[in-house]
Parts: structure tokens; sequence; C-alpha cells
């Protein structure tokens, strides 16, 4: 009972820390980019994904958006040929974290630059479930990631339960200092991306309020601030929301301020609900 008290008191205090962080963090990316991935899952096979990149390479993305397309490794090379020229970007949906070996049913970072991927989604919570992802795991993939010339989308997000409990600003804090626990700084070319997906608000849940997004969004861009200084933060970093996004409710998340993009599910899977959420994203 007294160690229980003294957790929850602990929790508390980060909790009131984190909140005070929040106040403070430095608005440092405004005027950047906004980055809208688009995570397949594994919804599509290989000529149904072919065909739904033939059709996203017939869209017309807004200067203001970088747009990332992640289908399964299965379908990687034939979506890479079909929007290449476009300047839409290849990204997969997990790395390894060793770069060569025995490592059976593994693919590795440099398996995926060979092939033309520049994104790769790490840690996204149904890995985090269904595959036992921890967040040391988590680390090691961010850290070959950085290391192999890939940009990561690192996905961090509290249950319902620990939101009812209100340790949710603490978890994701702890999500992101130990899924970046000594990693590089992006390098030239190269960008680290932080998804917000709160497990309750991926579909068929959520979405999470705007207030939500935003909030945890400006207290991760203060941790990033910590770790890598304001400048790597401002030309290299970057806080998505992710949850439920919907061509309706895009323009309410992506404020440009502590939110700088989306990643879609489901509404990613039809290409003109995507595309409705890029030209919302026009500026
Ligand atoms: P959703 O999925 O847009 O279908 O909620 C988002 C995600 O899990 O990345």
């Amino acid at each position: 009972m007294k160690k229980a008290h003294s957790v929850q008191r602990r929790i508390s205090r980060s909790r009131t820390a984190v909140q005070r962080q929040a106040h403070a963090a430095p608005n440092v990316v405004r005027d950047r980019q906004y980055v809208v991935a688009a995570n397949w899952k594994m919804n599509l096979t290989v000529p149904d994904a072919t065909l739904l990149a033939e059709k996203y390479s017939a869209m017309d993305v807004p200067r203001s958006v970088t747009t990332v397309v992640c289908p399964s490794f299965t379908a990687l090379i034939p979506v890479r040929d079909k929007i290449a020229g476009t300047g839409l970007n290849l990204g997969a949906q997990d790395v390894f974290w060793e770069t060569l070996g025995a490592y059976t049913g593994e693919v590795s970072a440099d398996e995926l630059l060979s092939i033309g991927c520049r994104y790769v989604i790490i840690g996204h919570s149904e890995r985090r479930r269904e595959s036992g992802e921890t967040d040391q795991i988590v680390n090691r993939k961010v850290f070959t990631a950085l290391g192999h010339h890939l940009s990561p989308i690192l996905c961090v997000g509290e249950s319902l339960e620990e939101r009812s409990m209100r340790h949710h600003l603490f978890t994701v804090m702890r999500q992101v200092q130990r899924g970046l626990h000594n990693v590089p700084p992006p390098r030239k070319g190269q960008e680290l991306v932080i998804a917000y997906e709160p497990i309750w608000a991926i579909s068929p849940g959520g979405p999470a309020t705007p207030h939500d997004a935003h909030e945890m969004a400006h207290m991760i861009q203060h941790a990033l601030v910590d770790l890598f200084g304001e400048r790597i933060v401002r030309e290299s970093t970057r806080v998505l929301y992710g949850g439920n996004v919907t061509p309706d409710n895009v323009g309410t998340f992506v404020d440009g301020e502590f939110v700088h993009g989306v990643l879609v599910g489901k509404d990613s899977l039809k290409v003109e609900l995507f595309s409705a959420i890029l030209n919302a994203l026009k500026r």
C-alpha cells in the first residue's frame, strides 16, 4: 500500500513537471512542410497495393506537404515503381535493428534503402501489442534507422486506461525518452518524425480531440529540444498526430505550430479520402 502511494506520488510529480514543460515548450517548427504518412498496414495484396499506388500517383499533392506511402514489405517494390517521379516518398512499416546476418524473416535497413525507402515506421502500437515490442527494441530500431540514412517515424501513445488514470503525459514522455535514448541526431537529408497516436484513438476508436493532440505534441517537441537542441528540432524533426484522421478533422489537428502532419491508416486506403486529407493541408 505504502509502495503504491509512493509510485502514485512519483507519477503525479512527473505529471506536474510534464505539464509545466508543456507550457514552456518553444515553438520552433512553424513554417516547414507538413508530413502526411499513409500507413496501409496489412490490408492489401500486392495487386491491390499496386493499383492503389497507381491511383496515388495521379493525385494532386500540395507543395506544402511531404507525402510518405508505407505498404507492406511485399508491395514496396511495385509501389515504388508506380510512384517513381511523382514526389511521393516510400516508407516501410518496420525494420530490424541488426544490419546483417542470420535473422530469418527480418528486414534490414540496408535492404530497405537499397529499394528506395526513405522512411520507416517504428514502434507502432499494433507492433508493441501484437509482437511484444518494448521501448528498448524500439530504441534499437530507431538507432539503426538513423545510422542508415532512413528517417524513422517513431510511434508513441497511451492506452485508454493510462489516459483515464491521467498518466498519459507521463507514459508518452517515457516512450519518447526511452525510444530516443542515446540515438544520434538526424543527419542532413534525414528527419526524425514522432507520431503521437493514442491507442484508443486509432480506428475503429477515436479520434482524440485537437486539444489532446496539441498538448501532447507540445510536450514532445519540448522533449526533442531537450535531447537535440533547437536547431536540430527546427530543421530535422516533426511531430504528427495519428488516430482516425479524416478529411473533415485533419485541419483541426494540424496547426503547424506543434502538430506538423498526420499518420493516416483507414482513410489512406481510399484515394479520394487520402487526397482530400492532403488538400486540406494546402497553404
Ligand atoms: P487509423 O490508423 O487512421 O485507421 O486510425 C492510424 C494508425 O494506426 O497509424
